[in-house]
């Protein structure tokens, strides 16, 4: 192995910053905006963190010259204006200037959509997300724990939760926004490009808070639309007999109670809508994949998986139920 090159060398800050910024990329960064309002967020970071670089010199060099240069004592007339002007003049400048700015900001990023536009629901649950694209007729189609978004639209979330307080974000389309029980409130965002990004709850809200995100798809509006009518049709009856017999085992073992599967007696409202649950991208909040051996897994072991999950573990099922309902639950694409 290569010896670690040394802090004094010239050659140390090209890892450190690889270090740094690799955090930068991907589908969950404020730094990597595919979203109007993430583009005004992450210029006013690189404002800010330029700005504070700058101050950041200025006292170092301040520091090395009263040490070096200037190791007598100011006069009182140089101490008192050193403190005027550094402690109070520049600060409060400072200060008002990064105030207005961020407030001029925020009246853009906070601007209501347009009339007409594309409205969904979302609620805090816990720990997942039930997310409903509401219907011009005053209806609605329920999913979970997805949402999927035409590119250059700007759309309005509606924001609620039934219990505790929690926050949503995409970190790459934009700003948060908090869900308080009793309250609707309200953000809009506008995706830029097409991609597979991620959105997370930043609120702590119980034990599994870290075990709540969800998956944000952003498509051409032809495919977002193919999408969202497919979302709206009832699930597929099964065609393999296990699949057939995972749905008989659904319906039994109480499943429907909670959980609703449209277009089958399923009609429970606890938990996610399971319509299409086979067709998302991740299972179980994003906690894992959507195979069909993850549907094995989070069935059997629901709380060891996510603590404090309402869903009781069916761990006590012979292992050809569970691959049963497997089989089912994976075939609602
Ligand atoms: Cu929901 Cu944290």
């Amino acid at each position: 192995m290569r010896a670690p090159p040394e802090l004094g060398s010239p050659a140390w800050p090209v890892p450190a910053a690889a270090l740094v910024m690799g955090a930068c990329g991907g589908p969950q960064s404020t730094l990597d905006p595919a979203g109007r309002d993430a583009e005004v967020i992450a210029s006013l970071f690189w404002w800010m963190a330029a700005g504070a670089a700058l101050i950041w010199l200025a006292v170092v060099g301040l520091t090395i010259h009263s040490a070096r240069d200037r190791p007598k004592p100011h006069t009182h007339e140089e101490a008192t204006l050193l403190i005027i002007v550094g402690g109070a003049v520049v600060p409060t400048v400072a200060l008002a200037a990064l105030l207005s700015h961020g407030l001029s900001l925020m009246r853009e990023t906070l601007a209501p959509p347009p009339e007409g536009s594309l409205k969904i629901a979302v609620s805090g649950e816990q720990w997942w997300w039930r997310v409903r694209y509401l219907t011009p007729d005053g209806g609605s189609i329920e999913l979970a724990n997805e949402v999927r978004l035409p590119v250059g639209e700007r759309v309005e979330f509606q924001l609620e939760s039934p219990d505790v307080i929690h926050s949503f974000w995409i970190p790459s389309l934009g700003g948060k926004m908090d869900m308080i029980p009793g309250r609707r409130t309200r953000l809009a965002l506008e995706a830029t490009r097409t991609g597979l990004f991620q959105g997370v709850c930043a609120e702590y809200c119980g034990t599994s808070h870290a075990l709540m995100k969800f998956s944000v798809v952003v498509l051409e509006k032809r495919d977002f639309i193919r999408w969202l009518d497919h979302q709206a049709e009832p699930a597929r009856a099964p065609a393999q007999p296990l699949a057939r017999r995972g749905q008989e085992l659904f319906l039994r073992n109480g499943c429907s109670a909670c959980h609703a599967v449209r277009g089958t007696p399923a009609a429970g409202v606890v938990g996610p809508d399971l319509t299409h649950v086979g067709g998302r991208r991740g299972l179980g909040a994003a906690t894992l994949p959507n195979e069909r051996d993850d549907f094995v897994r989070w069935l059997a072991s629901t709380e060891s998986l996510k603590p404090g999950v309402h869903m009781p573990a069916f761990g006590m099922l012979p292992a050809e139920e569970l691959q049963a309902l497997a089989a089912y639950l994976d075939g609602l694409e």
